[in-house]
């Protein structure tokens, strides 16, 4: 017993706890500064608001089932069963005594990780690429579908954090694009594509993991760095909260179930437990509903993380397959003996549950996990960790229905064409080559390499926790070939990028044109092709693809150079180069990656804008990812001095205005895409609509209810003796119920509950509302429309195609980014000579600036000025806001 409560009190957020008695609420953060930055409390956690717009059903559903759950139910609930525990990735206990079957959690955001008759979609990235509203609800559809029918609860995506605040970040290919607002929309439609469809989703990873490098101690550890602690990104209130934050406001506001709090530190308290991060920004004042579950082993502290915001632990165990976890038991016995509160466990729960509701689901009407994680065949061991319990495991449930239009069209409608003379679209060419391995198949199959963890063939998605296995693939080399036999073209490709003399011979032969592919690839940190730790280790193309382009160009006039990849490569001498006549960039398209390729190439589909910036050199960012340890042994200090200065931003800061050509503006600027047709921007039209001034929020939240009761008597939680105990798994059962005196609520060692925790970790009194907050989303009147803003779009030229407007703001001062993206639309089939609306409606937040001495959203004084134009350097419209 003595021991249990010990583990759970020697876990205390020892930053937050110091720092505890010393500031009220609310805080800003400090300006980052080394170790010197640190995290305010922000205490207590809020509980679920029952008024909540969206939750309100749920609300009372979860209710009505938690007030008759028993303490060991709510606990496991809140915890996973351990890593290989169960047959998803994350898995929490059963509540067999009401019929509900232990919650499954999958990765993740492209499709179902280690699955089979499943798709693979586009990377969240080439999905950005098509700045499709619809596109992204119905991704994000499709994913909650296969996902409900092979019995997955909760899908760990979509994914903003990344952000992608590094050009060579290992995982910024999993979120949508470096800009907040793109990020922020497409995150809420996919949320919403998603959790229409029965599934809860997971935004994550909150917030702040911008790299992979040392986001955990045994990863970095492994590739050689002794550090003892996990990188803390270091970075301001504003930028929080213009910036990172942003996004996650959104996918809040679209009413999310589950947030996946990050691996990393900020601002050196550890994202699991960082009472400012979940309990004051995410909880508090963007009103979160659902619940926060832990990256796998991001947890570091019992409970400290409850007091914190921390609402469910994965995979459950404190390291993957110790048998002991930070929860399980130590929460029973934390909430028995009075130092987590049972309003806190309630609220736990309530969010679990009410997220369940919310998306539809119901106890007894659930599909049955029908597959396994840990084994292709079709029977396993349920707790294969342990090899327990084998039985029928994979029943080879279909799942992908016809997603693979959707997958081939948002594939196409991703690929951005960056230059091209005229060579493009491809129209029965009489000769046709295709140069390079990332053009054909790996030798060992398109799921050859666990995780996707190296890159052999083409690349149609990063590798890591996020990928999925093909259920086939088609190559850009079948596709060619299957269109160049349509048409009648002669067809030769050469996939080995070292066979020089030979391609020198194919591509120089009369009226060939040469499609010469290459590839760069990233990922996640716990593999490393190539010595690539996750982050890539550079920004130009892997296995000799520069040298290969080069070879081809010198060869033959009409090259077209087709480059997949997880995020910008240099291609400053390309853009320039006379014998490159196009260049298209086909991100990581999933399965259906050739045909998506050719409805390019051919014309058959209109393409995409990029949707980060394309610089000259990895150094032309301004910012990196960091690869050695600053900081001694402890924890690396990764300051974001930069701000919001990031991609476009920071170019434009740098090099406004300056030309293509120039080493510090970009090749390729953030939101750019050639398309088949011209277009003309007309007509700028500002309408100022009356929304009055914003009131902050005031008042109280109601106070924590607590839902039902539970007894006191240690005996009521021994291990059941009905049960079988299996070994690793993570049970809720305490290890000895001999001795009362833990569960008194007194002074244990001379510290009671009282003062192990922060300053109102327990208060479960009524609570100011913070100015900002209110509903999901934040305060109501954020999101007023302040200006609707209307221009016109002619189609100039002889093609049906698609327009891409785009409308930046300047919010002015001398502080502030050049201009920042706050408008989009994709108008799809604009006929030659026709005229459309582009209409974006401005709201508060877009025209604000946060605040950090009011902690409020403020409209500035400054001027502020629209453009409206198709990329965010090409921007022909423009007026100041009246
Ligand atoms: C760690 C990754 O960071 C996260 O994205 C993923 O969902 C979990 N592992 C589970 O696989």
């Amino acid at each position: 017993m003595k021991t249990s409560f010990l583990l759970a009190a020697s876990t205390a957020t020892i930053l937050d706890f110091a720092a505890a008695n010393a500031l009220p609420n609310p805080q800003p953060y400090p300006p980052p500064h080394s170790n010197e930055a640190y995290s305010p409390p922000f205490y207590p956690s809020p509980w679920m608001d029952p008024n909540a717009p969206g939750w309100e059903q749920a609300y009372a559903q979860a209710k009505e089932f938690v007030s008759g759950l028993t303490l060991l139910e709510k606990v496991n609930l809140t915890t996973g069963v351990g890593w290989m525990g169960e047959k998803c990735v994350g898995n929490v206990g059963t509540v067999p005594r009401l019929g509900l079957r232990s919650l499954c959690m999958q990765d993740g955001p492209l499709g179902l990780r280690f699955n089979r008759y499943n798709s693979a979609f586009a990377t969240g990235l080439t999905a950005a690429a098509s700045w499709s509203r619809h596109l992204w609800v119905d991704r994000g559809t499709a994913l909650g579908s296969e996902a409900k029918n092979k019995g997955v609860d909760v899908l760990l995506g979509p994914v903003a954090g990344p952000l992608g605040r590094n050009p060579n970040g290992g995982r910024n290919v999993e979120g949508f694009g470096n800009d907040p607002y793109l990020a922020g929309v497409a995150l809420a439609d996919t949320v919403t594509g998603i959790q229409n469809a029965g599934t809860v989703a997971c935004a994550k990873h909150f917030l702040l993991n911008e790299q992979e490098h040392f986001r955990q101690v045994g990863e970095a550890n492994g590739y050689g760095y002794p550090i003892k602690e996990a990188l803390s990104s270091n970075v301001d209130d504003k930028t929080i909260h213009e910036v990172y934050g942003w996004p996650f406001q959104d996918a809040v506001k679209a009413g999310v179930g589950s947030i996946m709090c990050s691996y990393n530190q900020v601002n050196n308290s550890y994202a699991c437990q960082n009472s400012k991060l979940l309990n004051g920004l995410l909880k508090e004042e963007y009103g979160f509903q659902g619940f926060v579950m832990s990256d796998w082993q991001a947890q570091h502290a019992g409970v400290s993380t409850a007091a914190a915001g921390l609402d469910m632990t994965m995979p459950g165990d404190t390291l993957f397959n110790t048998g002991a976890s930070y929860f399980g038991s130590n929460l029973t016995l934390a909430v028995l003996n009075g130092t987590v509160p049972e309003w806190r466990i309630d609220d736990m729960v309530m969010r679990i549950m009410a997220s369940f509701f919310k998306v539809g689901k119901s106890i007894n009407n659930l599909v049955d996990t029908n597959f396994d994680s840990w084994t292709d065949g079709e029977f396993g061991y349920v707790q294969a960790a342990v090899n327990e319990n084998w039985e029928k495991v994979n029943y080879g449930v279909d799942v992908r229905a016809d997603h693979a239009n959707h997958i081939r069209e948002a594939g196409a409608k991703g690929t951005v064409i960056l230059k091209n003379n005229g060579i493009l679209p491809l129209n029965k060419p009489k000769f046709l080559t295709v140069i390079g391995e990332d053009a054909g198949s790996n030798p060992a199959g398109p799921n050859g390499c666990g995780d996707r963890g190296c890159d052999d063939g083409t690349l149609a998605m990063e590798w890591g926790s996020g990928t999925t296995n093909f259920p086939y693939l088609v190559t850009p080399d079948t596709a060619i070939q299957n269109q160049a036999l349509q048409d009648g073209s002669r067809y030769e490709s050469i996939l080995n990028n070292y066979a020089t003399s030979a391609i020198q011979s194919l591509v120089s032969q009369p009226e060939a044109i040469a499609i010469v592919f290459a590839n760069s690839d990233s990922g996640e940190g716990y593999l490393h092709p190539d010595g690539n730790e996750g982050d890539r280790k550079n920004i130009t193309l892997w296995k000799n693809g520069d040298d290969l382009i080069k070879t081809v160009a010198a060869n033959n006039a009409k090259t077209i150079v087709v480059v997949h990849s997880t995020g910008p490569v240099i291609l400053k001498d390309y853009a320039v180069h006379p014998n490159i006549s196009a260049i298209v960039w086909a991100g990581t398209p999933g399965q259906e990656s050739g045909n998506s390729l050719v409805d390019i190439l051919y014309g058959k589909q209109s393409p995409g804008r990029t949707p980060f910036t394309w610089g000259p050199s990895l150094e032309s960012y301004g910012v990196q990812v960091m690869t050695t340890p600053n900081n001694g042994n402890n924890a690396p200090q990764d300051d974001f001095t930069e701000g919001a200065f990031i991609d476009y931003r920071y170019f434009d800061k740098v090099a406004p205005g300056k030309p293509r050509s120039s080493d510090k503006a970009p090749t390729y600027e953030f939101g750019f895409g050639l398309s088949w047709s011209t277009f003309k921007f007309s007509n700028l039209q500002i309408q100022k609509n009356n929304a009055g001034p914003l009131n902050p929020t005031t008042g109280k939240t109601i106070a924590a209810p607590a839902l039902g009761t539970f007894s006191k008597n240690l005996k009521d939680y021994g291990f059941p003796k009905n049960i079988r105990r299996i070994k690793e798994f993570i049970y809720p059962y305490l290890s000895s119920t001999s001795s009362g005196q833990a569960a008194s609520g007194d002074s244990h060692y001379g510290q009671t509950a009282k003062q192990f925790l922060p300053a109102g970790a327990t208060d479960g009194s009524p609570q100011p509302r913070s100015p900002s907050s209110g509903e999901p989303g934040g305060n109501r009147q954020l999101y007023d429309v302040i200006y609707t803003i209307t221009a016109t779009i002619t189609n100039t030229g002889k093609v049906m195609d698609d327009a891409v407007p785009q409308l930046y703001l300047s919010h002015g001062g001398p502080n502030e980014p050049v201009r920042v993206l706050r408008g989009f639309d994709r108008i799809e089939r604009i006929a030659p000579g026709q005229s459309v609306t582009f209409k974006a409606d401005l709201t508060r937040r877009d025209i604000s600036n946060w605040d950090t001495k009011t902690q409020q959203w403020v409209v500035t004084k400054f001027p502020k000025t629209v453009y409206v134009g198709s990329s965010s350097r090409d921007l022909p419209l423009s007026a100041r806001l009246p």
